[in-house]
């Protein structure tokens, strides 16, 4: 079916409370509006994002992620409200389907039984047993009557419990006809898109309610309804991953970003997270370890590690509190404490417990590279930029500040002295057996 689409995204979201607007606060890893356009350009190629506060800003972020997308400012000084959101934009098609920008979980096959029906307008609902927010909607012998907003209902009418989900498909003509005939008298002052229900409703058109999946058209309004989007959001996440072949201990506690991979087998224990484009194949991440941006392939990381952008990490173990940055790791062991940033480590590779590639000098980062089958004792410290060839042993406690050779020992240890009966002297105490 042709449809054209407009999505609601001029209002201010003062519920937020918040200097970000509203349709860019995240939900796993993304700003909500992207979640509604994405699915939008599944069911229309002609998409209108109405625009108001920091229009710019989120103009800017659409334009980043995508093509084609039209957009129209609302005339909001003089007619604020989604009423007013509709008034004078263009569309392509007969058919048109408005979306909200703030509702992150509608999918394009939750939209579907919408697009069945031909009513002249056919409106979403749900059953809520906690209505409070919305709009609600009057219903006689199967069609809708009336959608009260919350703010203007009476007692009576604050306890209906079937609520406007917010999303419609009128047909243009209907909406060219009722905008122009729609006013502010209301608690709000503001022009109402459910008013042209009413009005069409007296003109005898057919209204069609359609009982909508209630998860999948949940508004988000403040920062509590982010929330639950978010937990909506990070289950269907997780069950899509689980039925590709990722085992998740307590999957409750774990956080996976919407943009992030997993190829093959992979384990992820309890507590995990895992942020922005990573890409993770048969690997096991175990207890509270956090992966960003970064590529993990055959490996296993932690408890407690941390993977941070830009890293590769290949047939690698990394233990606990051991932190990557910026780093390729080829077939390496770093069982414990370490950091390695800005490094390149190559295969057969055993870091010791307490290594640290000192990368930063206070201005500048700069790299370590060590090669194959390099053995790096205990508390290492590489002064960077620095190498480290093949089949090196560094000695534990040594700070490497140059170079190191094919084949050689770096060791640079202060000779250790050990002072007779010292401890006795020092606490003023009998020497035993002495
Ligand atoms: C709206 C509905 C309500 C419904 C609810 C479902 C109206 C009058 N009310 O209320 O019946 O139950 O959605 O979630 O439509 N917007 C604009 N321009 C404006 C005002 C809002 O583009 O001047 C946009 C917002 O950015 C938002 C959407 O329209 O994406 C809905 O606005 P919001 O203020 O959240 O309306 P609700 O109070 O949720
Ligand atoms: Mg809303």
């Amino acid at each position: 079916m042709l449809l054209s689409v407009i999505v609601l995204a001029a209002g201010k979201g003062s519920r937020m409370k918040s200097n970000l607007p509203k349709v860019l606060h995240p939900i796993s890893g993304l700003p909500m509006i992207y979640y509604t356009i994405k699915e939008a350009q599944i069911v229309s190629d002609d998409i209108t994002v109405v625009l108001y506060h920091q229009a710019k800003n989120i103009q800017e972020y659409i334009e980043s992620k995508f093509r084609n997308i039209n957009f129209k400012i609302q005339d909001h000084s003089n007619f604020p409200g989604t009423g007013g959101a509709v008034m004078n934009v263009d569309t392509k098609y007969e058919k048109i389907l408005i979306l909200n920008g703030d509702m992150p979980l509608i999918t394009a096959e939750t939209l579907l039984p919408l697009t069945k029906s031909d009513a002249d307008i056919v409106m979403s609902v749900i059953d809520l047993k906690e209505p409070t927010g919305y709009g609600r909607v009057k219903i006689k012998n199967g069609e809708v009557e009336a959608i009260i907003e919350e703010k203007d209902c009476t007692e009576d009418q604050k306890n209906i419990k079937t609520v406007n989900a917010g999303v419609y498909i009128f047909k243009k003509d209907i909406l060219e006809k009722y905008l122009p005939k729609l006013t502010n008298e209301n608690a709000q002052n503001e022009y109402y898109l459910t008013d042209i229900i009413k009005m069409a409703r007296a003109d005898n058109l057919k209204i069609e309610p359609v009982w909508v999946e209630e998860d999948a058209f949940k508004g988000v309004n403040s920062r509590f309804d982010l929330a639950n989007a978010e937990e909506i959001m990070q289950n269907r996440i997780k069950k899509r991953w689980m039925q590709a072949g990722v085992t998740m201990h307590l999957p409750s506690t774990i956080y996976i970003d919407s943009r992030a991979k997993f190829v093959g087998e992979c384990i992820l224990e309890n507590g995990v997270t895992i942020h922005g484009e990573s890409i993770i194949e048969n690997s096991h991440i175990k207890s509270h370890s956090v992966i960003e941006d970064a590529k993990i392939k055959n490996s296993s990381c932690g408890p407690m590690a941390r993977v941070r952008p830009s890293s590769l990490l290949v047939d690698t173990h990394i233990g606990n509190f051991v932190e990557v940055k910026k780093s390729k790791l080829f077939s390496v062991k770093a069982g414990h404490l370490s950091y390695l940033g800005d490094a390149e480590i190559d295969e057969g590779t055993n870091i010791g417990a307490g290594t640290i590639t000192c990368n930063y000098d206070g201005v500048k980062k700069h790299k370590t590279k060590i090669g194959k089958n390099v053995f790096v004792g205990s508390d290492t410290q590489l002064i960077a930029p620095v190498t480290v060839e093949d089949n090196v042993i560094i000695a534990a406690g040594t700070t490497v500040t140059k170079d190191v050779k094919e084949g050689s020992l770096a060791i640079s240890r202060t000779p250790q002295k050990n002072i007779k009966d010292f401890f006795y002297k020092f606490f003023k105490k009998e020497v035993k057996n002495g």
